[in-house]
């Protein structure tokens, strides 16, 4: 029997932490948080984790995407209806091509906090914290505005449930209903190849649903009602801990703070903080990987790493997210691939083709080429399908707006066009032009 506790990652090194000035502050706002209704229920992350189990068998297909970094003041209805829209738009074309059913998660209503490679920024001779998401401080490079401050989290929590709130409400009220796609129509999408292309595949799946309503005498009425599942990289853990309650005639601690939270890249140490935590809370959960993993020694890696946050080998339990890059996912994959086929339990494999290949243009924004991006994707669906294993599903950063933060993709965007619609607080994201064009190109190859 496990001695573990939900409270042990509290004595162990946690990195990535903002530098919280006030200790007694972060206490009296995290005390606030734990007395405050959760935003999401364990049956729901039930749902999603049997839906998760599916798609680690191949029987489903996972669509997660949003913003790198949520910001509080893009948590406006348009801002939100149009990620739903873009995801909806995406999983409808993946639907079609995968002939799987896809579970649609955001990286939405809660991703407020980004680790940072440096903690400290300096520009001229001045030298702040760095930002560290708006759950934390403020992106202005000023004294006052990068000062962490723990009240923030108050209203990362309430920004959180606006969103939900506004998500719920209109999967609710028929705004996901297939039998009305042009509700997602996003106007600027003028690039007449993938508007034709994608109003194609509406009209044919209008007519399939038409004709199964016909045969069966039924109104499709599940198709009325698609779900959305929330997610956000779970870094700040006292914002975490605060969230994570017990639940009545369940077992264990559930993180209500999101359906489905993931440890980033920087704090996925077997032995120290965040590991300790995700290893105690019973949502289905995510590990990011990347090219920095031990390679020489995957093996015990792994091993460890799935002893544990996957001791049981439940269904649905874990998803490792790889973001190699596409220079070194032909290598990378299938080594971590057999190193998890090595442990027998089973994973589900998501693709993040973002976060391996981003760049920085001479004038010094960051950016993505879409042409890499793709790349990285079709190597992946090549890796999986010689080691016969599941390619489960995509991680995307992505916007339903129409911004110029990647390069590349169907109007041809070259660095110096980036600064005409340069938006992210973080990442650079796929506008929805390029998105849907991401989609497509995994449902021809899938
Ligand atoms: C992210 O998803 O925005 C991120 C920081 O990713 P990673 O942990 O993979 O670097
Ligand atoms: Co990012």
């Amino acid at each position: 029997m496990s001695t573990r506790h939900i409270d042990d990652w509290r004595s162990l090194p946690v990195a990535h932490q903002p530098p919280w000035p006030d200790e007694a502050a972060l206490a009296e706002a995290t005390g606030e948080l734990a007395k405050l209704p959760p935003l999401v229920t364990s049956w729901e992350i039930e749902t999603l984790k049997s839906q998760l189990a599916q798609a680690a068998r191949g029987e489903r297909f996972l669509l997660q995407g949003g913003d790198c970094a949520e910001s509080f003041a893009e948590c406006t209805s348009d801002v939100i209806a149009n990620k739903l829209k873009i995801l909806l738009q995406m999983s409808l074309v993946l639907v079609h091509g995968t002939h799987r059913p896809v579970i649609r998660v955001g990286r939405f209503a809660g991703q407020y906090a980004k680790p940072r490679s440096s903690s400290t920024e300096s520009r001229d001779d001045q030298t702040l914290p760095s930002f560290y998401g708006d759950n934390v401080n403020r992106p202005q490079f000023e004294e006052a505005a990068r000062r962490p401050d723990p009240w923030r989290l108050l209203r990362g929590y309430e920004r959180s449930a606006m969103t939900l709130n506004f998500i719920r409400a209109l999967v609710g009220g028929g705004f996901a209903d297939l039998h009305h796609p042009e509700y997602w129509d996003l106007g600027f999408v003028q690039h007449a190849d993938r508007r034709e292309e994608y109003a194609g595949l509406i009209e044919r799946i209008s007519s399939s649903l038409s004709f199964m309503e016909t045969l069966s005498g039924h109104n499709a009425a599940d198709l009325s009602r698609v779900d959305f599942f929330t997610s956000h990289e779970g870094l700040l853990l006292n914002y975490e801990a605060a969230l994570t309650r017990a639940v009545p005639r369940r077992q264990g601690h559930w993180l209500l703070s999101t359906h489905f939270p993931w440890i980033g890249m920087r704090t996925a140490q077997v032995d120290e903080a965040h590991v300790a935590f995700f290893s105690q809370i019973q949502n289905p959960i995510a590990v990011k990987v990347g090219p920095d993993m031990p390679i020489a020694d995957l093996n015990t890696w792994i091993k460890k790493l799935l002893a544990a946050l996957h001791p049981d080998d439940e269904p649905g339990r874990l998803t490792l997210i790889h973001r190699f890059g596409a220079a070194k996912t032909a290598e990378y994959l299938p080594a971590l691939i057999e190193a998890v086929q090595k442990t027998q339990k089973t994973v589900l494999f998501v693709c993040d083709p973002m976060h391996g290949n981003t760049r920085t243009t001479a004038d010094g924004l960051k950016t993505r080429r879409f042409e890499d991006i793709l790349l990285e994707l079709e190597q992946t669906i090549e890796v999986h399908a010689a080691l016969g294993s599941v390619f489960g599903g995509i991680h995307i950063e992505l916007t339903g707006d129409n911004v110029t933060e990647c390069t590349g993709g169907a109007r041809g965007l070259r660095d110096q066009d980036l600064h005409e619609g340069y938006r992210t607080m973080v990442d650079p994201r796929l506008n929805a032009e390029q998105a849907l064009e991401l989609a497509m190109l995994v449902a021809r190859r899938s």
